[in-house]
């Protein structure tokens, strides 16, 4: 039997409606499968819901429903939003599913006949919004060390894991396994968890007249079981019931989580893995978290960011390239609707968007539309293919580098730019009418491979430039990657913007009047003409440029301006400077003073200059 590829997300809680954060998790797993898929791989994608457990009987009860009507209602919105993400999961799990409770009451019993499990006084504290025991000494202030909020107070007889005879076996596990845990300083976080102090055993229950909403312990019905115990080995029922049995699906290959449930996958399944005899998962990847402006998302800020909101507006492709080109996945990620307004009409619309539009509306005029395929090895077919080999990398993928694999997409989409720049097809047509079919063959050709990449970024918009290309009888698939194939009587079409620009509606600034200030106020600022005399980029920065400017004297200066201003073009430039600024440090570097320029409705940035050359440190009023 071959071995399948399996990857899992979460099971998300079913108390309330899901976020930018479920969407994060679940578009991350959707990317990888369908590369996977692309590759050939035998995909078996899972996501689902939590549904037992304290936070959603309380939530039920506050709605006034049945725990059971209440989750059915509620894994609507998961469902729903997982197909207007275009979610290609392969399977959805409930932890309600009758097949699946089974599961759990098996394993259950065997570890109890195998004396992994046992019945003792449990002293503690739990916390109700994340479902988990604590002692004393975790307690930060008294209050939950995760969320930060009020815990109770419990003692009672349960069942305990005996999860502590593992803590050596599993410290030696993680260090002999570099994959298992990512990122890096994740794994590092458990480690140093794991060795800071004895490991404690597992609380796996509750009196069932405490909690009835859970699935009871088969050797005493008198109790539930924790629900932690329960959604973990969702990820190993699934497959009972779930799964063709055409592969091998365990060990799983990821299972991808955020940072905020790494220490109950990284040491409550695991252990519970070793106590059952089962293969540990390749791999347990914790992603970081989405903040707005800064801020952790809640209900009483009211900055919850509503995925379906955002596909609403700005669409679905946009905001599955967004989360992933933004920031690097393991790190945190800031939202707001005009970063992604930036990356739609920069990246999107300005650098693909074109790209295809100005290709077909080309190929239009001057070949009526035909593909003429015609293989040359020049130089920019051979820097586009070495790109290609780069971003095929699997290596890149199961470390789920997607923001340098879309960077170098990018690269290979700036490439092909250039080349219809430096080309000039227009004036080929009238002075070298030979070479034209050759140029925008392999204008054509480099979309198409670009395609096969976003497409699983992209799975929308995708199709429909496959289409334009003229290549909808074929399937996107790993064949599609290579160069060379003699296509056979293709035309290409040429359609609406791709991606077209977004303007964010300029907010009104009515200057309010305690917001004036006194001419005396104005003078302190001291503003002067400045000559830019060298510049150059910050190194690990893309954003910095650390420029010399002649103010009368020299002043090293560092600007956030990067992005829009190559250092060489602001060579010799006359700017406007705020001379008498406390020096500053970025990135540890010092800047005795701040440059002017004008941010748009975009976030494009465009350097303040004088009309006229002035003598540099001239004063301005
Ligand atoms: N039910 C448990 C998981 C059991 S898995 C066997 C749970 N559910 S949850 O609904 O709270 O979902 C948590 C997951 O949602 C996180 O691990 C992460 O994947 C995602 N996110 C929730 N908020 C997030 C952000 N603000 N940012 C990014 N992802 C976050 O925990």
């Amino acid at each position: 039997m071959t071995k399948g590829f399996y990857i899992t997300t979460p099971i998300y809680y079913v108390n309330d409606v899901p976020h930018i954060g479920h969407a994060y998790t679940t578009i991350a797993a959707d990317i990888l499968a369908r590369y996977k898929r692309l590759k050939g791989y035998k995909v078996f994608f899972l996501t689902g819901t939590d549904e037992h457990g304290q936070k959603i009987e309380k939530a039920a009860t506050e709605r006034g429903r049945q725990p059971k009507e209440h989750a059915d209602i509620m894994v609507e919105n998961f469902k729903s939003l997982w197909k207007a993400l275009n979610i290609s999961n392969d399977a959805f799990i409930r932890t309600t599913d009758k097949q699946h409770m089974e599961v759990v009451r098996e394993i259950l019993m065997m570890l109890y006949q195998k004396g992994e499990i046992e019945k003792r006084v449990y002293k503690g504290m739990y916390c109700i919004p994340c479902e988990r025991f604590w002692t004393e000494k975790d307690l930060i202030e008294g209050r939950c060390p995760d969320c930060g909020r009020e815990v109770e107070y419990i003692e009672e007889e349960n069942y305990f894991f005996l999860m502590s005879k593992y803590q050596t076996s599993l410290i030696r596990y993680i260090e002999e396994n570099p994959f298992y845990i990512l990122p890096e300083s994740r794994k590092n976080e458990v480690l140093s968890f794991l060795k800071s102090k004895p490991l404690g055993d597992l609380c796996i229950s509750r009196p069932k007249h405490r909690l009835s909403w859970g699935i009871p312990l088969p050797f005493d019905e008198n109790y539930t079981t924790y629900v932690w115990f329960d959604a973990l080995l969702n990820y190993y029922s699934a497959l009972r019931y779930l799964a063709s049995t055409d592969s091998e699906w365990w060990p799983p290959d990821h299972h991808l989580i955020g940072k905020d449930i790494l220490m109950t996958h990284a040491i409550y399944w695991s252990t519970i893995l070793m106590a059952c005899g089962l293969p540990l998962p390749k791999n347990i990847f914790a992603h970081g978290w989405w903040t707005v402006k800064g801020a952790k998302m809640s209900k009483s800020l009211g900055n919850v960011v509503d995925p379906f909101e955002v596909i609403k507006k700005f669409g679905v492709d946009a905001f599955r390239y967004f989360l992933f080109r933004e920031v690097s996945f393991g790190l945190d990620g800031d939202f707001s609707e005009e970063a992604l307004v930036r990356r739609i009409n920069t990246d999107l619309a300005n650098d693909l968007g074109n790209l295809v539009n100005r290709f077909l509306v080309m190929n239009e005029k001057f070949l009526n539309g035909r593909v003429i395929p015609t293989f040359i090895e020049d130089e920019f077919v051979k820097s586009f293919n070495s790109l290609i080999s780069q971003i095929d990398n699997e290596a890149l993928w199961d470390e789920f580098k997607f923001n340098i694999i879309l960077d170098k997409i990018w690269e290979a989409i700036n490439l092909t730019n250039n080349y219809i720049a430096k080309t000039e097809p227009w004036k080929l047509a009238k002075y070298s009418p030979e070479t034209l079919p050759l140029v925008l063959f392999n204008i054509w050709n480099a979309i198409r491979v670009i395609t096969v990449f976003l497409s699983v970024f992209m799975p929308d918009r995708t199709t429909k430039i496959w289409k334009a290309l003229g290549l909808s009888s074929y399937s996107i698939d790993e064949r599609m990657l290579s160069w060379r194939i003699d296509f056979k009587e293709l035309k290409t079409e040429v359609v609406e913007q791709i991606f077209p620009r977004i303007e964010l509606k300029k907010e009104k600034t009515e200057e309010k009047l305690q917001d004036l200030i006194s001419i005396e106020e104005f003078s302190k600022i001291k503003l002067k003409v400045g000559r830019v005399v060298s510049a150059e980029a910050v190194k690990g920065s893309e954003k910095l440029i650390k420029l010399i400017v002649d103010i009368g004297e020299q002043r090293q200066i560092v600007a956030g301006i990067g992005k829009y201003y190559k250092p060489q073009e602001l060579i010799g430039k006359y700017i406007v400077v705020v001379s008498n600024l406390k020096p500053t440090k970025l990135m540890g570097i010092v800047s005795e003073g701040m440059l002017l320029a004008a941010t748009d409705a975009d976030g494009a940035v465009s350097i303040l200059t004088v009309d006229r050359e002035v003598e540099p440190g001239s004063g301005i009023k």
